[in-house]
């Protein structure tokens, strides 16, 4: 955020035509390591042995720096090489005129083979040193990826810890999707960061792919008179010499663009809690007193929730609400993020308040496989905004069943089981994809089909799951065959009838 600065920022300006990936071939800085050589190769220095995670047997390894995990859309995202399990993340945020940002990030990986190099996604950000259990390590940066060369391999599935320090001011990027600029926004009031699909990389060195969920510890280190907010439990905060510091964490396994960190002058207002799960609510100063016109059914949205899918799935539930003039909500684990701009209190947002609701199950709990699979998100969500209303609120079934109906004809394509990079957040994703859902229900009928809801997230909850393991489920639950039911619904053919009911 900025106190002096008054021109604000665009955000999330539409930019369909963008590449949809940013490119890994052109180093910007080579930064060598303070110690050591500053380009090595496992085989020039091998006598390391003694040092933990190293495999002195086999000094030959995968060279996987630069090797992404593959995804269909984003092929470049993420590294081969390494399952991240705990991201600690030490940041100290100055806000005036520019936002700066020094950063230690601790992270716990296992090696997936012997690895002589790999990399973390990171853009924007000067990385200062990295060490391996405590000695310094040569590395290297290009313009998206932070290159890790250990002299010496790493042993396959040998627990590992490096520490990266880096600094900079950090910046949005483009997502390459309509939804535009993504990443860390400097707005003129505050802060916040925006992840989906791959901004976290803007604000800490991280195998940016939903398929490697960690655990994370956030601390959170800003001028006093502002407050830090992450995702999960605030475990600690006090204010000392003009500083205040706060640590968050999340202990349910996190796809890394599902963390946000928001930084401005928020209300911490505890809400009615829904059952067991307590709702905290961070919520931008300017809108704390309208807030609860907009976020009152929060509880009760949860409760219903619960009553169809299984328990909620993480420690507590709350909004953030940032300072901003974003468009478009986001389903951050934990706390979900909206921006002032749908923030009046006149209770128009209902179903939007329920789609990130529904997405802590759907999205957050069971994660996307590759980011093909997103329909997995989207279209559970918008669903499940027609589920509250009818379990929730009474609508009647052919209420929803019509409107349903008449959202996806306006949008039938693409598909939503394959919409394309660029179309990442395509309407039909949303609307063909709910309404597809809603065809398997008629399909297999009601108990089959919130038994298989329930399954899906019994099965697959706390990991990742793609497209043809829903089928799957959903053909085991039911005992139907549905390859041609998806196939068609999932296309972009012409809509397909629902049966009769
Ligand atoms: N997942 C969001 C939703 O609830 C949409 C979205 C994707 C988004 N990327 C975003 C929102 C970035 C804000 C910023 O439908
Ligand atoms: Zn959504």
């Amino acid at each position: 955020m900025k106190i002096v600065r008054h021109t604000s920022v665009a955000f999330l300006l539409v930019c369909a035509s963008c590449a949809s990936t940013a490119s890994d071939a052109t180093p910007t800085t080579s930064t060598a390591a303070p110690s050591t050589s500053s380009s090595t190769t496992a085989e020039s220095s091998t006598s390391t042995s003694a040092t933990p995670g190293r495999a002195a047997s086999d000094p030959q390894g995968t060279d996987g720096a630069g090797q992404g995990l593959d995804d269909p859309y984003y092929p470049e995202l993420g590294n081969i090489g390494i399952d991240v399990s705990r991201y600690d993340l030490q940041l100290t945020v100055e806000t005036a005129e520019v936002d700066s940002l020094i950063g230690v990030a601790t992270i716990d990986f296992l090696p997936r083979e012997s690895l002589e190099s790999f990399s973390l996604d990171l853009v924007g950000l000067t990385v200062d040193s990295v060490e391996l259990e405590g000695v310094a390590i040569p590395f290297d940066q290009t313009d998206t990826k932070l290159n890790i060369r250990p002299p010496g391999s790493l042993g396959a599935y040998i627990e590992s810890q490096i520490v990266v320090e880096y600094s900079g001011e950090p910046k949005p990027i483009e997502s390459g999707t309509t939804i535009g600029t993504i990443g860390w926004f400097d707005a003129p009031n505050a802060t916040v960061t925006v992840g989906e699909p791959a901004g976290s990389r803007t604000w800490f060195p991280v195998n940016d792919h939903p398929s490697d969920k960690a655990t994370y510890r956030i601390q959170l280190d800003v001028p006093e008179g502002l407050i830090g907010v992450a995702n999960g439990v605030r475990t600690a905060a006090r204010t000392l010499n003009g500083r205040s510091l706060s640590v968050w964490e999340m202990d349910d396994p996190m796809s890394s663009y599902l963390t946000t960190i928001a930084i401005g002058d928020f209300d911490l207002l505890e809400g009615d809690s829904a059952g067991e799960v307590p709702i905290r609510n961070a919520v931008a100063a300017p809108v704390s007193s309208v807030f609860d016109g907009d976020f009152n059914l929060t509880d009760e949205m949860l409760v219903t929730y619960e009553e169809l899918f299984g328990p909620y799935p993480f420690d507590e539930y709350g909004a953030l609400v940032v300072d901003a003039n974003f468009s478009f909500a986001l389903e951050t684990q934990g706390r979900s993020l909206f921006s002032t701009s749908f923030v009046d209190g006149d209770g128009s947002i209902e179903r939007i308040v329920a789609h990130e609701l529904a997405h802590q199950w759907f999205g957050n709990h069971v994660s996307p496989g590759t980011w093909r699979d997103i329909w997995l998100n989207e279209a559970f969500a918008s669903y499940a905004e027609d589920l509250w209303l009818e379990f929730g609120k009474g609508e009647s079934l052919d209420a929803l069943e019509a409107r349903l109906i008449d959202r996806a004809s306006l949008f039938p394509t693409p598909a939503p089981g394959d919409p394309g990079a660029d179309d990442l957040f395509a309407p039909s994703v949303y609307r063909r994809g709910a309404l597809t859902l809603h065809a398997l229900r008629v399909e297999v009928g009601d108990e089959a089909f919130f038994q298989i809801l329930r399954d899906w997230l019994g099965t697959y909850g706390g990991s990742v799951a793609t497209t043809a393991d829903f089928i799957a489920l959903a053909e085991a639950t039911s005992g139907q065959d549905l390859r041609e039911f998806f196939d068609s619904w999932l296309g972009d053919g012409p809509l397909p009838e629902l049966s009769n009911r």
